[in-house]
């Protein structure tokens, strides 16, 4: 109780309603226990302004950052600080955490993500994609099996109200898993369109584990549309090679390990 001797005889309750109207609710919210503890400490009165302005910043921004994480549709717990870089040597941290900067997600660039099943693809696609919300950029998430039927509903609509979908207005679209299945005709022509829109306009991640030779085939067999559709993606793009052993391998092998 030694907090209420030092609570300032002043009433504070006509700032705190002050600061509600301003819509500066988390520094109400602050109001009382930092006026305290100023007073307990002696802080100076423009360090208080700052540290009320302050509390108010940073639950905006950790609000911001949640909200963005859970419209983005970005899968959980994916992070740079839980990859294990030593498991998996191809892939370099001083190159992830250049892209980490996010300077080519500023360009409009596209990120590559080849490798076979278990090597942390979508891992680090989404890890990136958490680095872009914080760096203040709008992020979207899809497996490309989930974008197709939505972008089949969306076929005929003329180019204006396209430009208002998500998938082609957001900063960063991350796709993940193209080429698992081979796309129709159609889908493969509605993905030409999706890269067309977002060239030089948006940054776009893909993970696959289909090298670039193996394109054709999963664009419905057409190799005009391929190289159309590489020609824009791989202009000014990044790509990382993941070869290596796949983690759920190894998950498995130690829980082997542990019980035999
Ligand atoms: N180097 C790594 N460090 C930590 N976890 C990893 C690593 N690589 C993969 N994982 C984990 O292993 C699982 C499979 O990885 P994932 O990214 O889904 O692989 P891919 O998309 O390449 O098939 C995920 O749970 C992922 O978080
Ligand atoms: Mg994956």
């Amino acid at each position: 109780m030694s907090r209420k001797t030092a609570t300032p005889t002043v009433d504070l309750d006509a700032t705190r309603q002050r600061l509600e109207r301003l819509g500066l609710v988390h520094a109400a919210e602050q109001l009382d226990p930092l006026i305290s503890d100023a007073v307990k400490q002696n802080t100076a009165p423009h360090q208080v302004v700052d540290q009320l302005l302050d509390a108010e910043l940073e639950r905006r921004e950790e609000r911001r950052l949640q909200t963005s994480l859970r419209l983005s549709g970005l899968p959980n717990g994916h992070t740079l600080g839980n990859f294990d870089f030593a498991f998996q040597p191809s892939v370099e941290r001083a190159r992830i955490e250049t892209l980490a900067t996010c300077q080519w997600v500023r360009e409009n660039r596209t990120l590559l993500i080849q490798g076979p099943p278990g090597v942390g693809k979508t891992h680090l696609a989404a890890a990136l994609g958490v680095k872009a919300i914080e760096h203040g950029f709008g992020v979207v998430f899809y497996r490309l099996d989930e974008l197709l039927p939505a972008m089949r509903r969306d076929a005929e609509l003329p180019p204006a109200q396209l430009r208002r979908k998500k998938y082609i207005n957001t900063g960063l679209l991350i796709l993940d898993e193209v080429g698992f299945e081979p796309m129709t005709r159609q889908e493969a022509s509605l993905f030409f369109r999706l890269v067309s829109h977002r060239y030089q306009k948006g940054a776009i991640i893909i993970t696959t584990n289909k090298g670039v030779e193996a394109w054709p085939e999963i664009l419905a067999g057409d190799e005009i549309l391929a190289t159309a559709i590489l020609d824009r993606l791989l202009h000014h793009s990044h790509v990382l090679n993941i070869k290596g052993r796949s983690y759920r391998l190894r998950e498995l092998e130690s829980n082997l390990a542990a019980t035999g």
